[in-house]
């Protein structure tokens, strides 16, 4: 399952990149203006910092077909690398999927709350569909469970869209979507780091760390 960072926050790519084997960042317009810096620069930083091989998935504003396709097309000259456009999975969002597909743009259909737009979305030319977990569970309804649907939908329809789980407020969330066979999930900072970080994993290392000073005086075996 491949591991993003949902976040355009520098430093935290920085750490998390050096930490983890990540696979990419996820942004969206919400989470750029939360950085107050300038848009492009600030994109292509993040793309700097993560290379030209790991995914770029960056979001449209526009609410109407060509004026997403602009977005995207503009985004796509701006950026190098491998650069996804996220488009919400309203309509016109689907048919600037459509027309950015002939175009041979990587697409992430976003902002998916049911497995029904997930297919018009794969359909329409998507190499992603990122289900917005939380706030559909948020809904009273699991957003697990539709991750699930999403992906027996693809397996049942032979489509090669990937299911990129998104919007998390816990890690049993990221751990059920992961045993549902969603292909990506992408975390905010904090969620990656619970996804690692256990106190009794961390109690058993001062365990160990005492136990070997205690017998040998020493913290590395190394001299
Ligand atoms: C990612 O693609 C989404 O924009 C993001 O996960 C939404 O998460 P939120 O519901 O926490 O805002």
């Amino acid at each position: 399952m491949e591991i993003l960072i949902d976040s355009a926050n520098i430093k935290e790519i920085i750490r998390l990149s050096d930490l983890y084997p990540i696979d990419g960042v996820t942004t969206n317009p919400t989470i750029i203006s939360k950085e107050k810096e300038p848009f492009l620069p600030l994109v292509q930083d993040i793309q700097r910092h993560i290379g030209n091989e790991k995914m770029l998935h960056v979001q449209t504003l526009s609410t109407t077909a060509n004026d997403i396709v602009n977005e995207a097309l503009h985004l796509t000259n701006q950026l190098d690398g491998n650069v996804y456009v996220k488009i919400p999975v309203i309509p016109e969002g689907i048919k600037a999927m459509r027309m950015l597909h002939q175009e041979e743009v990587k697409l992430t259909a976003t902002a998916v709350i049911t497995p029904l737009q997930a297919l018009m979305a794969a359909k329409a030319g998507a190499h992603y569909v990122a289900p917005y977990v939380n706030r559909v569970s948020n809904l009273s309804v699991d957003g697990t469970q539709v991750v699930e649907e999403i992906v027996n939908l693809f397996n049942t329809y032979k489509l090669s869209t990937k299911v990129l789980g998104a919007s998390f407020k816990n890690v049993d969330q990221i751990k059920q979507v992961a045993l549902k066979g969603s292909h990506a999930i992408t975390a905010s900072p904090d969620m990656i780091d619970a996804m690692q970080e256990h106190l009794l994993t961390e109690w058993s290392v001062d365990q160990f760390s005492s136990d070997w000073q205690m017998a040998f005086g020493e913290k590395t075996f190394i001299k």
